[in-house]
């Protein structure tokens, strides 16, 4: 096997139909449209999204297809009306083919389209590994706040606020962007992991982290918030699986009483309404559909100066997936398989052939 340095050709993980397999072809490098840039991406992340868009055919309606929702590089195009970043800039970004079903608009590849308004330009410290991780979590993390639970926008300072907030799932991908905004908007985070997560967890802002596997867990957390004074009357279920959903309610009913919310990353089954407590499911790709001008504040301002004062950091751990993006399929299977506190990544600086 040799490799190739291939920094001119764009090299794709193209799925061209739902439950195929990734197969490596290469594409054309693309063109920006006005609102648009082209990045040469150097490392892409692996969602859930992905393997599930794989296995059961949702979301793309045209195949063949590039999936992927975040990716991270360097931009090489920009579009005419594209105001707010350069060739050269070090980006993160979402991903817009789950939303706008255009192939061109896939992460796994090696240059792709993006929306400025979902491009976050990335500190020098920070490496693209790094970057490339969050803005799927963070997208979903910022629906959830901003509209499912209607909070309103950070300001300069942090306001401590009087409810706490319950994370079921906070070391997943999506309950560490959440934990740390949340954080970042006055709250107490009562947050569940399992154990081995806990001092990550405290240092990214939670205020008492549970272990999900205690069968005690609802117990002690309603007990810990009522001896802190702080009422949990917000919740956000990251997990979305099995008794996660039952058991975030029951926090919210017997610690802040009726008139809680509690988001989901997953619809719940039918029948699930628990009595007193107003139940929503959050979606990423809202961001930059219905919430356009949201998703445009947060990834063209606020996240960019969270990231460069330190108050996001890059989270969960970054696991690199070897071998370029010949490796996209290997990721999804070793995501689908499950992780705990990591997420997948593949680095494209180069093609195995
Ligand atoms: N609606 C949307 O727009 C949207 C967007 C993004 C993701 N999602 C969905 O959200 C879910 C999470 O995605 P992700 O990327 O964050 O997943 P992930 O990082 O792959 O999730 C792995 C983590 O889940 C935790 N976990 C598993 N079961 C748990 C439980 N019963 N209680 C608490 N924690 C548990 C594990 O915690 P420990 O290691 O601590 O045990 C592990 O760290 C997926 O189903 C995904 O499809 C939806």
């Amino acid at each position: 096997m040799t490799i190739v340095a291939k920094e001119n050709g764009n090299v794709a993980a193209m799925l061209e139909e739902c439950q195929a397999r990734f197969k490596t072809v290469d594409r054309p490098i693309p063109e920006p449209g006005p609102n648009e840039i082209v990045v040469r991406n150097h490392a892409i992340a692996a969602n859930p999204v992905d393997w599930k868009i794989q296995d059961y055919g949702f979301a793309i309606k045209n195949y063949p297809t590039v999936l992927g929702s975040d990716c991270c590089g360097i931009v090489v195009a920009v579009g005419e009306s594209v105001t707010k970043f350069k060739v050269r800039d070090r980006v993160t970004c979402f991903a817009g083919v789950i939303y706008n079903n255009d192939i061109n608009h896939g992460a796994f590849q090696s240059y792709t389209i993006l929306r400025d308004i979902a491009t976050t330009k990335i500190p020098d410290s920070m490496s693209f590994e790094e970057g490339s991780i969050f803005p799927m979590a963070m997208a979903t993390s910022l629906i959830s706040f901003m509209v499912n639970l209607g909070l309103p926008k950070p300001s300069g300072s942090i306001t401590a606020q009087e409810s706490g907030l319950l994370i079921w799932g906070a070391s997943s991908s999506v309950g560490t962007s959440a934990l740390q905004l949340a954080k970042n908007l006055g709250f107490k985070v009562f947050a569940t992991a399992s154990p081995a997560h806990h001092k990550t967890l405290k240092s990214l802002g939670a205020f008492e982290v549970f272990d999900y596997h205690d069968s005690a867990v609802v117990e002690r957390i309603v007990a810990a918030a009522k001896s802190t004074g702080t009422p949990i009357t917000l919740g956000f279920d990251a997990v979305g699986e099995g008794k996660s959903y039952k058991q975030a309610a029951y926090v919210l009913g017997a610690s802040g009483g009726r008139g809680g919310k509690l988001v989901l990353v997953l619809p719940p089954p039918e029948d699930f309404a628990p009595d007193g407590i107003e139940i929503s499911q959050t979606g990423a790709f809202k961001a930059f559909t219905e919430h356009a001008d949201l998703g445009k504040w947060f990834f063209n301002d606020y996240l960019e100066k969270s990231l460069a004062d330190g108050s996001i950091l890059s989270a969960p751990q970054v696991e690199v997936v070897p071998g370029g993006i010949q490796t996209a399929q290997t990721a999804l299977d070793k995501l689908k398989a499950g992780v705990s506190g990591k997420k997948l990544v593949i680095t494209i600086d180069c093609y195995r052939h």
